[in-house]
């Protein structure tokens, strides 16, 4: 359990200062904290109070997106209540927030790395491949990006922006190529143009695709890590309502994670 002065050293307020819908559903929303908070790093995730009362009265979590000058942003799908509250916050609303919280993605600086997100796993993915292309002497990542539509394909213009040329699959194959990217990316990993032990793999996304992904690195030999998301209740490794089952026994997501390796996952 986490001690109360390290919880109080986490805990600040934050004004909204932009909160975009980027598509249905989806919005990308920029913070600004009212004090000097330690350094976001790549996996990290922030609890957020939606509403100031007590309904609702648990944070919620969403990982860092990206740093910004003032603050950091946080890519969101509004999925049910607290999200709903939180896609109405304007400009100037002042929120609770307790983090940067968790472990963040042990990028190997000797391979190359791939990254890998589906669906709102592009939330992390961002951040990591930000950082990676702004860390001297590390190569650029490759992206494989999977969606369940076009439309769903987040980040492109700030992709590009990096140079990022992401490998998409789509379920219905309105971008990028039909299917599943983790079969896009198995392909990749097998055509005998790599040597994949050369390669790491960093991946958020749905629980069925980074099982499959998981499958996939065993198979193959090849080191990954994945951002795993737990419904949370405090953040902070009390409730231990967050726990997954590892090799190495019971973990909680919040404290030990979110970041595990996938051969270590008991899925
Ligand atoms: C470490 C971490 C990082 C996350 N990062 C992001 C992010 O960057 N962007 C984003 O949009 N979401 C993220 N999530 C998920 C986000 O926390 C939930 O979508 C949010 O808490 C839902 O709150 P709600 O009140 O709107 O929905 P609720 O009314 O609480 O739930 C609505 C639906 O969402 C499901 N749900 C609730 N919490 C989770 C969860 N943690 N994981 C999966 N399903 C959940 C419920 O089972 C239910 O079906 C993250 C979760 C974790 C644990
Ligand atoms: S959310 Fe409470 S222990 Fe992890």
């Amino acid at each position: 359990m986490r001690s109360w002065k390290y919880v109080l050293s986490k805990l600040f307020k934050a004004v909204v200062t932009e909160n975009k819908r980027l598509i249905k559903d989806h919005y990308l929303l920029t913070l600004s904290p009212l004090k000097k908070i330690k350094k976001n790093r790549p996996g990290n995730f922030f609890m957020i109070s939606v509403e100031s009362g007590l309904d609702p009265l648990l944070k919620r979590p969403f990982s860092l997106h990206r740093s910004t000058k003032n603050g950091f942003q946080i890519l969101y799908r509004v999925v049910g209540k607290g999200t709903t509250i939180l896609s109405n916050k304007t400009p100037g609303d002042i929120l609770d927030v307790i983090g940067p919280l968790g472990n963040t993605f042990p990028v190997n600086n000797k391979h190359r790395n791939i990254l890998v997100a589906g669906g709102l796993g592009i939330a992390p993915i961002f951040g990591l491949a930000d950082s990676i292309v702004n860390s001297p002497g590390l190569e650029q990542p490759l992206l494989f990006y999977g969606a369940r539509t076009g439309k769903e394909v987040l980040c492109k213009k700030n992709l590009a922006d990096i140079s990022i040329r992401p490998v998409i699959a789509t379920d219905d194959g309105t971008a990028g190529k039909k299917g599943n990217i983790v079969k896009v990316l198995e392909k990749f990993l097998k055509s005998g143009s790599i040597n994949v032990n050369e390669y790491s793999i960093y991946a958020c996304g749905p629980k069925p695709m980074l099982k499959a992904l998981s499958a996939l690195t065993n198979k193959l030999g090849i080191k990954g890590y994945a951002a795993l998301e737990q419904s949370m209740a405090c953040g902070i490794g009390t409730c231990l309502g967050c726990v997954v089952h590892t090799t190495r026994g019971l973990k909680c997501v919040c404290k030990e994670g979110p970041v595990f390796p996938l051969n270590e996952i008991v899925w």
